[in-house]
């Protein structure tokens, strides 16, 4: 891990995970009605994707819920969690100690080149500026293995009624989820010329999208 990054990560003001940093303790508990599917959705997609013995690295991990998950299905994977929040990743530390967990900004990883076979990231970019979202793109790819994997999860376009109401009524709490229910993360995904295949889209709002990454 460079120094530099470390400094960049203190640098960075972020939204915290539940909006408020009083909130991050509670986290996880607060979002399991709405994100548990959502959660149990990624790891699956994992389970089928991954290669045994695979480096994954998860960019915005929060309390390692996710990553947790992981170790008990898919203990064959070298798990590493970044995240900005020092509190979200002493959570993460008490439960998962086997794991790599390291603070720093998914716009400057603190990760080698060409270190990750699979990268995730759920519900995070709704929580990033547009030039972050596209710097955090630049990272994937750039901590990545020629012809690695990025699973991305998040809110983007609607697919049903129920979607464009969440997304409209969430879309006044966090204005980085009405951008993203307007097509932001495929626009930005567009101009770097990455082709997102979307997987499943959970309570019509939120989707799982799989890029692959070629050289
Ligand atoms: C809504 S939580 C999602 C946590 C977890 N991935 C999940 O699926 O529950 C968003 C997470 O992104 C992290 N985050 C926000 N901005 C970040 C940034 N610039 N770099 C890295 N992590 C960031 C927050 O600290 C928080 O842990």
């Amino acid at each position: 891990m460079s120094s530099n990054s470390e400094a960049k990560a203190d640098a960075t003001e972020f939204l915290p995970g539940a909006g408020f940093h009083l909130l991050t303790p509670v986290y996880e508990f607060l979002a399991r009605p709405m994100l548990g599917g959502v959660w149990r959705d990624v790891v699956t997609d994992v389970k089928t994707l991954a290669g045994r013995g695979d480096n994954l690295v998860d960019l915005g991990c929060g309390p390692g819920t996710v990553l947790q998950r992981l170790e008990f299905e898919r203990p064959d994977l070298a798990l590493t969690g970044v995240d900005i929040d020092p509190r979200m990743l002493s959570i993460a530390r008490r439960r998962l100690p086997s794991a790599i967990l390291v603070r720093g900004s998914i716009d400057a990883v603190p990760l080698e080149d060409g270190s990750a076979d699979v990268v995730i990231s759920s519900m995070v970019f709704h929580h990033l500026p547009r030039q972050v979202k596209q710097k955090a793109f630049h990272e994937a790819k750039r901590i990545l293995k020629p012809k690695g994997l990025f699973l991305l999860c998040d809110f983007s376009t609607p697919i049903n009624p129920r979607g464009e109401w969440l997304v409209r009524w969430f879309g006044k709490l966090e204005s980085g989820v009405a951008r993203q229910g307007a097509g932001e993360l495929l626009e930005i995904a567009e101009s770097a010329s990455l082709k997102m295949l979307p997987r499943w889209t959970r309570i019509g709002c939120i989707t799982q999208y799989e890029i692959r990454m070629h050289d």
